[in-house]
């Protein structure tokens, strides 16, 4: 079966080596692909905008599954187009989606099915927006309502933040998606991610990850897509991982199904450990990135299968996905300057050197200038390590970067800090 891949990041780098040691695979074509994915797909210019366009590519290319990536493309409906055309895909469709692209749906879904998550209020005015966060009190979360890069949300300690944030919102920072805000509950906690495949119907527990959201050891500093993460999130014990199934996924799949709009993909939860349980801070609708870098590092199912079986309805019918039990820990090199202002164009070196160490370095804003490898985006290499414990885990990754030469990079120094120290203790 051929392949089309879609997106360009470390995650999608990580799915590209994953699928193409799948036994169903035998050609991976990638739109736009990178340097790390062109060592194992052939890459192709295509506007995923354009869908008559990509489904003209998997008619000629004869493609059997499309693997959607990142979220832009399934809000914007190509999941549906390709469906429309009969061409197999594994990402939900534009309705479903919704769960990543509002926050207010997401809402009011949990509302309709008795999902746990903090207590909220949709707004569409800075009046309504100021008025809920008085009724709520500090601290509260102000939530643009669609997609805003991971920017859209604030958790205000203080009523005046809370109400920069909604004047914020309400003066257009976020465009169209922050037509509208969600004012919602602060929930206490430690966080984490679990991912569960489902073809609409059959719900299947994929995998834990947890993530270092802020720029900074320790936490600190602006928000980022993701500085590093590790696999499993050990916290998320099998206890809370069946309620987190049972109370939160499972109801999600059949509201969804008997609402005519049902979810096929991945679901990506993410969640507040409280001291009342697992309760849903938000969905999206794809893999995480760089969660999704560990966790396939940690699958021993055939993945082409399991992505197969959801785009044809049968996810039933095939083995549930079986992981090692080793913990995988993945630390991002980012280009200076990341989150705010990245630097373009430095160079990367002995990446080989890295990988001698047994270590598997994803490509993720790299591109190929003049024959010579350079940073190309915010987030540029995932270095990911695995062994049996985080600890070695992390010793592993790191000596792995201390390996690369990329002088105008950084990496965080104490990814799996949480889980190092609940091992030592
Ligand atoms: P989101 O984009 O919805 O994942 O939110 C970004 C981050 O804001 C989350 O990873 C949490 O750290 C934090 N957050 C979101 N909602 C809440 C909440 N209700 N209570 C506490 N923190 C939250
Ligand atoms: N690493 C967080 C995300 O993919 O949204």
């Amino acid at each position: 079966m051929n392949i089309l891949l879609i997106g360009s990041g470390g995650r999608e780098h990580a799915l590209a080596w994953k699928l193409a040691q799948s036994r169903l695979c035998t050609k991976l074509f990638t739109a736009p692909g990178n340097p790390g994915i062109a060592e194992h797909a052939e890459p192709v210019a295509l506007d995923v905008t354009d869908h008559e366009a990509v489904i003209a590519f998997c008619e000629t290319q004869r493609i059997g599954l499309v693997v959607i990536g990142p979220e832009a493309p399934l809000v914007d409906g190509l999941a549906d187009s390709l469906r429309h055309a009969c061409v197999a895909v594994f990402g939900p469709s534009q309705a479903a989606a919704q769960l990543e692209g509002s926050k207010g749906f997401t809402k009011d879904l949990c509302a309709r099915a008795g999902i746990p998550t903090g207590g909220y209020e949709r707004v569409t005015s800075e009046a309504e927006g100021l008025a809920a966060i008085a009724r709520f009190g500090a601290p509260v979360v102000i939530k643009a309502d669609g997609l805003a890069a991971g920017k859209g949300v604030t958790v205000a300690m203080t009523l005046s933040e809370a109400e920069a944030a909604v004047r914020d919102i309400f003066d257009g920072r976020f465009g169209a998606a922050g037509a509208e805000a969600v004012v919602e509950e602060f929930l206490e906690g430690e966080e984490a991610s679990f991912f569960a495949l489902t073809d609409g119907h059959t719900v299947v527990p994929f995998a834990s990850a947890q993530d270092h959201k802020r720029v900074g050891d320790g936490d600190t500093g602006p928000n980022t897509g993701g500085m590093g993460a590790y696999s499993p999130a050990r916290v998320l014990t099998p206890e809370l991982e069946a309620e987190a199934l049972s109370r939160i996924v499972v109801p999600t799949v059949q509201t969804l199904a008997n609402e005519g709009m049902p979810y096929s993909g991945v679901l990506f939860l993410g969640l507040m450990l409280t001291s009342t349980g697992p309760q849903l801070i938000e969905y999206n609708c794809r893999f995480g990135d760089p969660e999704c870098q560990v966790m396939l590092m940690r699958l021993e199912s055939d993945l082409g299968e399991l992505l197969l079986a959801c785009a044809e309805n049968r996810l039933g019918a095939i083995e549930v996905p079986r992981f090692s039990d080793d913990t995988t820990l993945t630390v991002v090199m980012a280009a200076n300057g990341y989150p705010d202002t990245p630097v373009k164009g430095g160079a990367i070196r002995r990446i080989d050197a890295a990988e001698a160490t047994g270590a598997k370095v994803f490509h993720a804003g790299t591109a190929i200038v003049d024959g010579e490898l350079v940073a190309n985006g915010g987030r540029v290499l995932n270095v990911t390590a695995r062994a049996a414990s985080v600890a070695q885990a992390q010793e592993r990754a790191y000596a792995a970067v201390d390996a690369i030469d990329f002088p105008d990079g950084f990496c965080r120094r104490d990814i799996g800090w949480r889980e190092v120290a609940r091992e030592r203790a």
